[in-house]
């Protein structure tokens, strides 16, 4: 599998939303990916694998702290590596700019992305009761996890 990664482009938008309506509840809309790519605190990467999106991570810097807003890997894809190199690239991207902390909020009971942050030294800082209002008949409940870099 021959993965590229390139920054999160406009014209990776139609694919992301089409990932994010496959495997999210709440699907960001194309205005939110929209204002996503403007705002200039933001940062995203994109996998691609022979041109086509396979994942995305976006997220936002803050002085020295940093959040992920979205990560992202196409159900085909999942479980072959995607999300691992996505995060890996994005962490060492953070920690060239002198990111000292990352944040993330994560639904407590997906167990396949905990597992994924936990390998990479997140750690459990909070829980948020009732975070995702939208969600009917689901778990609302959701982690706060952290990573500092040293
Ligand atoms: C979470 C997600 C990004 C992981 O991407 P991925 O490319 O499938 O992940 P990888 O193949 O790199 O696997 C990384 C680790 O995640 C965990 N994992 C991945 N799929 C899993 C599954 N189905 N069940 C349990 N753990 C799983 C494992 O710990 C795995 O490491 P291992 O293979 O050494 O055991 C992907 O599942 C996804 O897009 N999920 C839907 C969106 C989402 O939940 N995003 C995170 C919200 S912040």
């Amino acid at each position: 599998m021959d993965l590229v990664f390139s920054f999160f482009l406009t014209e990776h938008v139609e694919e992301a939303l089409r990932i994010h309506q496959q495997c999210l509840p709440m699907p960001w809309s194309e205005k939110l990916f929209q204002e996503a790519l403007k705002d200039k605190n933001n940062i995203g990467f994109s996998a691609l694998i022979e041109d086509d999106l396979s994942g995305f991570i976006i997220g936002r810097k803050i002085q020295e702290e940093a959040e992920i807003l979205t990560l992202v890997v196409d159900e085909s894809q999942q479980g072959r590596g995607v999300g691992t190199k996505l995060l890996h690239h994005f962490l060492a991207h953070l920690k060239q700019q002198h990111i000292k902390k990352i944040f993330l909020e994560v639904k407590a009971s997906n167990t396949p992305a905990m597992k994924l942050y936990e390998s990479f030294g997140f750690r459990k800082i909070g829980r948020r009761e009732n975070y995702y209002t939208e969600l009917k008949g689901h778990s609302r409940t959701a982690e706060v996890l952290e990573k500092s870099f040293f």
